[in-house]
């Protein structure tokens, strides 16, 4: 299946993204708790600050997997706030726990003084794994060899997403840092 280059997704499309990332993102991550409202304006912001966007499509025309790659994901967070005030205050007093451990990492004594030597960063990657045909490989083989040839790839994955872990170890990816539980990784 061809992985596509796009310069922006319509609506119909970032719902088919919120469902796959509500599907098949492994839990422990902050955005599995998220309602699909919440998702879909998380997924609108990325689409918006995204330098590439990748989607792979079957024979029938729906997405089975996707690919944001860029260097602004900064400002998502800040936006998705303001921009969903109630939504994320319902979130917040919900997932009290979640959201106090976020922003220690992200502000207290987590990963943010952390420099990775990675040229762009691949936000999200999330496929169909219903269909085992190695569509993670080709989104990150287009990467590597159409978008990205001479520049490093970074990006962070939970430790306890071992699928994640392996895939990228897999892949020539490798160990960059690791602060608590979130594993830097960069592709050279
Ligand atoms: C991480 C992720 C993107 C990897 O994608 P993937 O498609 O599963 O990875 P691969 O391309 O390596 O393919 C997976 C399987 O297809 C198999 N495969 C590869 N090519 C194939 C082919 N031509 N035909 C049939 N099967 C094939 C592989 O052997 C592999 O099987 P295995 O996992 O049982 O060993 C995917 O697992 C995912 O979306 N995970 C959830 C979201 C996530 O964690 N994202 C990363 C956050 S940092």
């Amino acid at each position: 299946m061809l992985v596509n280059k796009v310069d922006a997704l319509n609506r119909e499309e970032l719902l088919e993204i919120v469902k796959i990332h509500k599907v098949y993102y492994p839990s422990g991550h902050m955005t599995k708790l998220f309602s699909d409202e919440l998702l879909f304006s998380y997924y609108q912001l990325i689409s918006d600050c995204a330098q590439d966007i990748l989607i792979v499509k079957d024979n029938g025309g729906s997405i089975i997997g996707f690919a944001f790659l860029g260097n602004s994901f900064g400002a998502v967070m800040k936006n998705l706030i303001l921009r969903n005030k109630i939504r994320m205050a319902f979130f917040c007093a919900k997932n009290f726990k979640y959201v106090i451990s976020f922003f220690l990492d992200r502000f207290g004594c987590g990963s943010r003084g952390f420099n990775s030597s990675s040229d762009v960063r691949l936000i999200s990657i999330v496929v169909n794994t219903d269909f085992r045909k190695g569509i993670g490989f080709n989104i990150l083989e287009f990467i590597k060899t159409q978008l990205y040839p001479n520049l490093i790839v970074g990006l962070s994955v939970k430790t306890s997403n071992i699928h994640a872990v392996n895939f990228y170890i897999r892949n020539g990816f490798f160990v960059e840092k690791i602060i608590r539980d979130k594993i830097f990784m960069v592709s050279r």
